[in-house]
């Protein structure tokens, strides 16, 4: 049987394919405003606009049994009629340490609860736990940047190449906590999300990671916390927000009750999130501001 994922990188890593979310020329989005815009009409697209035709797919879209390295045979939800024959995306996820919400994320996929797979996974520590969750997950592992301790990553210029070569749709940072270089920003514009364990814009930036973040909330005083999950710009924490959920800080908090809180929020939003990106259902308000339309009601948007 065919294998879905291969452990090794793919040879060829000067294909410069363009990410295939814009050769949709489809826009599902059903744009209900006449100024806002979805990823297909983005006037931003990197790549010409004659370059946008819709291009019929091998991949099937639905009743797809897809097999893991295991040979475990996993049936995937056929969810292409609610979908609307819209191509499943592919998704890599970037990860610095215990890689729980780029898990969550992943077995959502397997599930059936988002439109998209995770084929690759980007760390700069290929020893953390999520580069040895994806191994024994059959999903390739990437390592970048190239530094003295991590002699085997790769510079900007083949990270893009190789995101290119496994035709990555979207990048979703998930703990990752080197700053993303300007080389894969431009060539996934709007791209790109990441997941923060505050309320942005407080408690963000430079130097606002893991128990720092939580212990700054309990010392602020602040009553609600919450992830956010935003767009990534060359700057930490400062992409266009695009989705929120609020959790109560409670009096009797301590840094690691308040983070356990967060992460189970982080998950579910996470999820959610990714599988709008993966449904096509982003759309972009005149001002910038990214939007996502409900799926049960395509004229709401949150
Ligand atoms: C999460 O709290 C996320 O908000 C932040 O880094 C943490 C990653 O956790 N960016 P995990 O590796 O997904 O468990």
């Amino acid at each position: 049987m065919k294998s879905f994922c291969s452990n090794a990188l793919k040879p060829n890593h000067s294909i410069q394919n363009p990410p295939r979310s814009f050769l949709s020329s489809t826009n599902r989005c059903l744009l209900q405003r006449p100024n806002w815009v979805s990823f297909a009409n983005n006037p931003r697209c990197a790549f010409p606009r004659s370059d946008c035709v819709y291009r019929a797919t091998s991949e099937p879209l639905t009743g797809v049994e897809r097999v893991r390295d295991d040979d475990d045979a996993v049936a995937v939800a056929d969810v292409g009629s609610e979908t609307g024959g819209l191509r499943r995306k592919k998704l890599a996820a970037f990860v610095s340490g215990g890689g729980s919400n780029f898990r969550a994320i992943h077995e959502a996929c397997l599930a059936g609860l988002v439109h998209g797979d995770v084929a690759v996974l980007v760390t700069n520590k290929g020893g953390c736990g999520g580069a040895a969750y994806a191994r024994e997950s059959g999903i390739p592992v990437i390592v970048f940047p190239r530094t003295k301790d991590e002699p085997d990553g790769l510079f900007a210029s083949d990270l893009v190449a190789a995101l290119r070569d496994y035709e990555i749709d979207f990048i979703l940072l998930a703990g990752y906590l080197k700053l993303i270089p300007t080389e894969l920003i431009r060539a996934y514009p709007r791209h790109i999300l990441n997941i923060h364990p505050s309320l942005l814009p407080a408690f963000g930036g430079k130097g606002y990671y893991g128990m720092k973040v939580h212990n700054a909330i309990i010392a602020s005083g602040a009553r609600f916390s919450g992830p956010t999950i935003h767009f990534v710009d060359e700057h930490y924490d400062t992409g266009r927000i695009l989705a929120q959920r609020v959790v109560p800080v409670l009096a009797t908090d301590t840094a690691e009750d308040l983070a356990a809180r967060v992460l189970t929020e982080e998950h579910r939003v996470y999820v959610e999130v990714t599988n709008a990106l993966c449904e096509e259902r982003i759309v972009w308000r005149e001002d910038g501001v990214p939007l996502i339309q409900s799926k049960g009601n395509p004229g709401q948007y949150e």
